[in-house]
């Protein structure tokens, strides 16, 4: 199983002049004024159904950078056809020949197509570049890359045999389709679900979401140049209740690869489970979810480290992923020095368009969002029990605007401790120092996600007695660092709980959900 080594995309300045910088600008201005028009992709077809939306930009929302299509239920039908259609072929090419078509993905990414998908990222998402860069660059040329080493692992690995015996194992792909939901924060996620499971062999039915059509185009784009045939990865978008509920209505339906919010994976998994006796095999359910991702410092900590685990981890991208810091268990002796260079830094930060790559905050993703992140901002600002410290402030009229906010609570129950917000606010609580293990049990026990945690602590003990005390609530455990920004390859990514099946992205782990394995015994 010779392939190439895989080597994690490095992530390029974007100092001002450099080339990078000036084709990156130049991609944004073109898709800005050239509005595009994208279709369903149905097998070899193309369609326009006629029913249309809008994408505009989160930082412009009157500025429309073009429209998709929305499919109806015979298409939905009709692209389950063509994934089921397109499967006997794709599962009979040699591995190496799937394996070539990402691969050349993943260098079409690395090279031209590198500042369009960056630029597709900064508009349609409203990522800054560098977001953006380390997103929709080297995250997805990553996952591409190493997703075909860890397959030739999968495949490499078979059973012992015995004298006049030949055992072995075919990791063949799942028997029917597979479907992905993918959703708007991650151009990579977005595009490995489908690409993983398609890369193990199996045909695919996508939805992205409606937030990232826009790079998911560009996405499309690239498989095709790349050589993915027709069939392999159908893409509907549109009511994406009508598309699940004929998918999973679907007796050839045979796992959902999934990225989300934990209630419409629960209520996949009760859709499952109710129309399981229509499918002709138990089919895989693959999710990550949501989080409350938190961020504990010891009185041993470094504050600078605290600073920028909160700031890097609760504010990039708006706070909104999966993994972002939004609660923070602070010891009382370390909060003025805390809170000093916070306030420093948070004067720092400036927010606006995209464009602009010295603006650190952009605008969250839709309205829907900005009102519910408005809502609990509001009420932190007249609760009794909690008070806004930096930030609060909004404003719509452009784009959906919303500055970094601290909330402080007295609280540690207090609901922006428990709930999941998805936008750039973190909640802090102060503990008395010697109350070190009552705090950590608190961690545990306050929120029921389990995907993303940070210890800072210079001492190894209480380093220990948190690893230990914390073993259930994170999937991904930062030692000294802000806990997102897992990269492919080195810190495999998910959680459980409430934020998933931890079935690890970025790892062998996650390729093996999609392979259904036939052990043979040959006797001689
Ligand atoms: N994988 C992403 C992170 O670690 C979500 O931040």
């Amino acid at each position: 199983f010779s392939v190439p080594t895989p080597v994690n995309e490095p992530v390029k300045s974007y100092k001002p002049g450099s080339p990078e910088k000036e084709a990156v600008l130049q991609a944004y201005e073109t898709l800005w004024n050239n509005p595009i028009d994208v279709p369903l992709y149905i097998g070899s077809q193309r369609i326009k159904t006629g029913t249309t939306r809008k994408m505009t930009a989160p930082h412009d929302h009157q500025h429309v950078v073009g429209t998709y299509h929305l499919a109806e239920r015979s298409h939905v039908e009709a692209a389950i056809d063509a994934a089921l259609h397109a499967k006997a072929q794709w599962e009979n090419l040699a591995w190496e020949q799937r394996a070539a078509i990402f691969l050349k993905a993943a260098e079409l990414i690395a090279g031209p197509y590198r500042a369009k998908i960056n630029a597709a990222t900064m508009i349609a998402q409203s990522k800054n570049i560098f977001q953006a860069e380390i997103d929709a660059a080297c995250e997805l040329i990553d996952f591409l890359r190493y997703n075909v080493a860890f397959m030739t692992q999968i495949y490499a690995d078979q059973p012992k045999s015995d004298s006049g015996v030949w055992n072995r194992v075919e990791y063949r792909p799942l028997e029917g389709f597979v479907y992905a939901i993918t959703p708007f924060n991650f151009t990579a996620i977005a595009a490995n679900l489908p690409a993983s499971a398609a890369l193990m062999g199996n045909t695919v039915v996508w939805k992205p979401s409606d937030s990232q059509v826009f790079s998911a185009k560009v996405i499309l784009d690239v498989f095709q140049e790349a050589g993915v045939p027709d069939g392999v990865i159908n893409v509907v978008f549109g009511d994406a209740q009508m598309i699940s509920e004929t998918i999973f209505n679907h007796a050839d339906f045979a796992g959902v690869h999934f990225t989300g919010s934990t209630h419409v994976f629960k209520d996949i998994w009760n859709t499952i489970g109710t129309n399981i006796y229509k499918y002709k095999t138990y089919p895989r359910i693959v999710g990550e979810t949501g989080g409350k991702d938190f961020i504990v410092a010891h009185p041993s900590a470094n504050v600078k480290q605290v600073v920028a685990g909160i700031i890097r981890g609760a504010f990039e991208f708006q706070g909104q992923k999966c993994s972002a810091a939004s609660r923070a268990y602070l010891p009382k002796s370390l909060w003025p020095a805390i809170n000093d260079l916070l306030g420093k830094e948070l004067a720092t930060l400036k927010m606006g368009s995209p464009q602009d790559f010295s603006n650190f905050i952009t605008a969250v993703i839709h309205e829907g969002s900005f009102d519910k992140l408005v809502s609990y901002i509001e009420k932190a600002r007249t609760a009794t029990d909690a008070e806004i410290i930096y930030g609060g402030t909004y404003d719509k009229s452009v784009g959906y605007f919303i500055a970094p906010t601290v909330i402080l609570t007295t609280n540690p129950k207090y609901e922006t401790m428990e709930t999941e917000l998805f936008g750039p606010v973190i909640t802090l609580y102060l503990y008395d120092d010697a109350e070190w293990n009552n705090m950590l049990h608190l961690v545990d026990t306050t929120s029921e996600y389990a995907l993303t945690g940070a210890i800072f602590s210079s001492d190894r003990y209480a380093i220990a007695e948190a690893t230990t005390a914390l073993k259930n609530s994170a999937g991904n455990f930062y030692i000294n660092d802000k806990p997102t920004g897992a990269v492919v390859g080195m810190q495999p990514f998910g959680g459980a709980r409430a934020s998933g099946t931890n079935d690890k992205a970025g790892s062998a782990m996650n390729l093996l959900r999609w392979v259904s394995a036939r052990t043979i015994k040959e006797t001689f």
